[in-house]
């Protein structure tokens, strides 16, 4: 028993404290207008229950003031990032948000994630708890605490961008998917992974970002060994929007049709270049330096070089 296990303890007592109100909060009247904007992307309470997604109500201190109830110290409410300073006192970080707890693999609720009911432009789509003495961003995938066990029996892993995207994937019938919570794909969530599963398919938006992220995480994952393949949604803009326009089974298809991570970055790429230029070619081979970089063996190396050599 270590002195930073004893100093970390009250901030988990907080954020536990903090999940049982959010979660009594989505079953009480205030909660009503999350638990119809949730029934109207398909979520039914039964599965919120499951899952246990929560509602952070209206107004500036209702968490805050239930926390100083239970005797916490407002500074340490502050640290683990649920209330923040403002000029006129102390504030909610979370307001009229659908709230997802964030566990720890070792299955700590660590932190939490939150939508606005509100779609307004000037008010962010999601907040995240900020990093704290219990939350390491990087260090923790979404999911993993409630998947993981399931990954290591499937042997593979479904890698998706949202909150929203993992939950109905579960929903779906698709119980391997995590998200990386909104950041870089990093080294250490790569381990944490590893940990599971050696086998996973990166399933994230179909836009631009997305795109760009699914490139440097399959550059990361590939670092660490992993066999990657790439998903690609067409008609839909992430997983979430797809299995509710398609469903399971097109979804199945998708995945089957995954793309290997070379056959993919060769597509993704190629785009870029006109070949029957000596240069350019040249140019889109040096295009996979740092994924050949990543590539562990000299064997495949040489059997991409040899399909790069033929375009
Ligand atoms: N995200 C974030 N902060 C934002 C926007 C996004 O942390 N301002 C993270 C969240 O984890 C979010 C993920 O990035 O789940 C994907 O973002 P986006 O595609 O914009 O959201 P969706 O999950 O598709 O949200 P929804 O379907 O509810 O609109
Ligand atoms: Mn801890
Ligand atoms: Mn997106
Ligand atoms: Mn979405
Ligand atoms: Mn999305």
């Amino acid at each position: 028993y270590t002195e930073k296990q004893d100093t970390n303890r009250k901030y988990h007592d907080i954020v536990e404290d903090a999940l049982e109100y959010f979660n009594e909060r989505i079953f009480s009247n205030e909660g009503r207008e999350a638990l119809e904007y949730l029934s109207k992307r398909q979520f039914k309470p039964d599965f919120i229950r499951e899952n246990n997604i929560g509602f952070a109500p209206r107004g500036w201190n209702n968490l805050s003031d239930h926390l100083l109830n239970k005797g916490h110290d407002i500074r340490d409410i502050i640290t683990v990032g649920l209330a923040k300073d403002g000029e006129k006192g102390h504030y909610d970080t979370f307001r009229n948000r659908v709230i997802f707890p964030i566990h720890s693999p070792s299955g700590n609720v660590i932190a939490f994630g939150g939508r606005t009911l509100e779609d307004k432009k000037e008010i962010p789509k999601y907040i995240n708890s900020p990093e704290s003495p219990i939350f390491h961003k990087g260090r923790n995938l979404y999911g993993m605490k409630e998947r993981g066990s399931v990954i290591r029996r499937k042997a593979y892993s479904i890698l998706m961008e949202g909150y929203m995207d993992v939950l109905s994937a579960h929903s779906f019938g698709f119980d391997v998917a995590v998200a990386s919570l909104g950041t870089a794909f990093t080294d250490d969530q790569a381990k944490l992974l590893k940990r599971y599963t050696s086998n996973v398919i990166i399933a994230f938006d179909m836009d631009n970002a997305g795109r760009f992220a699914a490139e440097k995480t399959g550059i990361v994952l590939k670092a660490h060994g992993f066999n990657i393949r790439v998903l690609e949604l067409k008609n839909a803009k992430d997983p979430d929007e797809f299995l509710k326009k398609y469903g399971k089974q097109e979804f199945l298809k998708h995945v089957k049709g995954s793309k290997e991570i070379f056959d993919y970055l060769y597509e993704f790429y190629v785009k870029e270049y006109d070949l029957s230029n000596l240069m350019a070619k040249q140019n889109f081979i040096n295009r996979f330096k740092e994924f050949f970089q990543n590539v562990e063996t000299d064997l495949e190396k040489s059997l991409y070089i040899d399909k790069l050599s033929k375009s």
